[in-house]
């Protein structure tokens, strides 16, 4: 079995390394040849300044050289592939439909390749990008305008979560895979042999668009989900004092229809799929003469969950920003990442110096170089108001009010730095509710506001 990934980002990379386990063949293709030399090194440190996946630099290491190779040269890897991934990125336009620029330019290159092959036996090329319905069939029409032969065309898209992405590639919930031929799903099934027949990974053969849909339903899905209960179950915690947001969750959720996963209240979901996959397929849906309604009140709710914070410590706890200093903690758009891709932490920060605040003092364990490049003085001059600390205790002295706006663990025990290094009635404004022991603050003078609660004032 030869394999050649196209496009080794998060997805390529992790991708191409868990397939090269199996033992196969496996080429990593990339048109950024520093990449391809990071990845060439086996390194730990320069593999995982591309991507940072636990678990993902020593799968590359093992099998580097002998199942696993990288270049930035496609002709030679093409000749005798058997299936040939896309993993490309498909960022998203302003109005929100999907940019397939790359990706195109991308299939118009392969399909040169792929008419000039000596090797005439059948290869299957699949797309593992998240792209809009119809793009498979589309692609199928791009490869074969310079006479390619014996090709079929695939979508498998992939659902991995930033953190887990190995264990999780390794030992999926689910593989999609739509095809129109049987000679592809019998490729795709040999790729994935492993996985069919499984006792807990559900193996589904299926039509392309069908592949397409069920990873845009699964991602606005999940949003939909966690905007519901931000919109619903926090909206009631803050008006009501004694509802209690957190035995709310786990009388719910005790069914067991009714997922865990997506009921922690948060002031927004960020990341690198589900903003632009919500917008992206409202635009689809609007495309097709649909309703959206419904997604965009999904969208609407998060986007405001990532702001409304600032207004409600103005409103409920009386606090004036204007030349304060102000800590936020947590930079990615979750814990254990550097992702700083839709983070809520841009949307906290922008909102914090247009009240006039006089510095923000910011902290992440993993995200701080990451969000330097974010927040440069080029993208807005209030930026200069940031400063970078290398730990929370520097973050919060000499400041104001402390900002949590991601789910750090270590932010857990973060009352013992408030009370040594930050004066009541410093307001502690907690987007994640990281702090269990809030009612020792509150005793000793600080005020506390969190996402779910109603604000809680010495
Ligand atoms: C997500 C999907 O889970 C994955 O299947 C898809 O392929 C890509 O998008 P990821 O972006 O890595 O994965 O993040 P995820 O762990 O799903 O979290 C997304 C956001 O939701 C984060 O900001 C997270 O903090 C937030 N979240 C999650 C909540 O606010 N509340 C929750 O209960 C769960």
């Amino acid at each position: 079995m030869k394999i050649v990934v196209i496009g080794t980002g998060y997805v390529g990379l992790v991708h191409a390394a868990v397939c090269s386990e199996f033992g196969y063949e496996v080429h990593g293709y990339d048109t950024d040849a520093g990449k391809v030399a990071d990845f060439s090194s086996g390194r730990a440190e320069l593999i995982e300044k591309h991507v940072n996946e636990p678990g993902l630099s020593s799968i590359i290491r093992e099998t580097l050289g002998k199942y696993l190779f990288f270049t930035s040269d496609l002709e030679p890897v093409v000749e005798g592939a058997d299936a040939i991934f896309l993993c490309l990125p498909t960022p998203p336009k302003l109005d929100g439909s999907t940019d397939l620029g790359i990706y195109k330019k991308s299939a118009r290159h392969l399909a040169e390749l792929l008419s000039g092959r000596k090797d005439k036996r059948r290869v299957t090329v699949i797309n593992k990008s998240t792209v809009p319905i119809g793009t498979a069939r589309m692609l199928e029409g791009i490869l074969t305008q310079d006479g390619a032969e014996n090709l079929g065309v695939c979508s498998n898209p992939e659902f991995l979560a930033e953190g887990t992405a190995v264990a999780q590639a390794r030992v999926p919930d689910r593989v999609v895979v739509g095809c129109d031929h049987p000679e592809d799903f019998n490729i795709l099934g040999r790729v994935y042999a492993q996985f069919r027949n499984h006792v807990r990974i559900k193996y589904i053969e299926t039509t392309p668009e069908t592949a397409e849909g069920i990873k845009y339903i699964a991602n606005t899905m999940l949003l939909t989900y966690i905007s519901f209960w931000n919109g619903v179950g926090a909206k009631l915690g803050e008006k009501i004092p004694n509802l209690d947001i957190d035995a709310l969750r786990v009388g719910v959720t005790a069914d067991d229809r009714i997922s865990t996963w997506g009921s922690m209240v948060s002031n927004g979901a960020g990341g690198s799929c589900f903003g632009k996959d919500i917008r992206s397929l409202i635009y689809q849906m609007r495309g097709l003469g649909l309703d959206t309604k419904m997604l965009e009140s999904s969208y609407e709710v998060n986007e405001h969950q990532k702001v409304y914070l600032i207004d409600r410590a103005i409103n409920e706890a009386g606090f004036n920003f204007n030349n304060s200093s102000v800590a936020v903690l947590g930079l990615a758009f979750k814990q254990n990442t550097s992702d700083m891709r839709d983070a809520s932490s841009i949307e906290v920060i922008e909102a914090l110096l247009s009240k006039g605040v006089k510095k923000v003092k910011a902290y992440d364990p993993l995200a701080n170089e990451a969000a330097k490049a974010v927040f440069t003085p080029a993208n807005n001059v209030l930026f200069e108001k940031i400063e970078f600390l290398d730990s929370p205790k520097a973050a919060i002295e000499d400041t104001d009010a402390l900002f949590i706006s991601s789910d750090c663990d270590e932010f857990r025990g973060i009352s013992a730095t408030i009370e040594a290094k930050a004066r009541p009635p410093y307001l502690v404004i907690d987007g994640r509710r990281m702090i269990p022991d809030y009612r020792e603050l509150l005793e000793k003078g600080y005020s506390y506001l969190a996402v779910g609660s109603t604000a809680l004032l010495p």
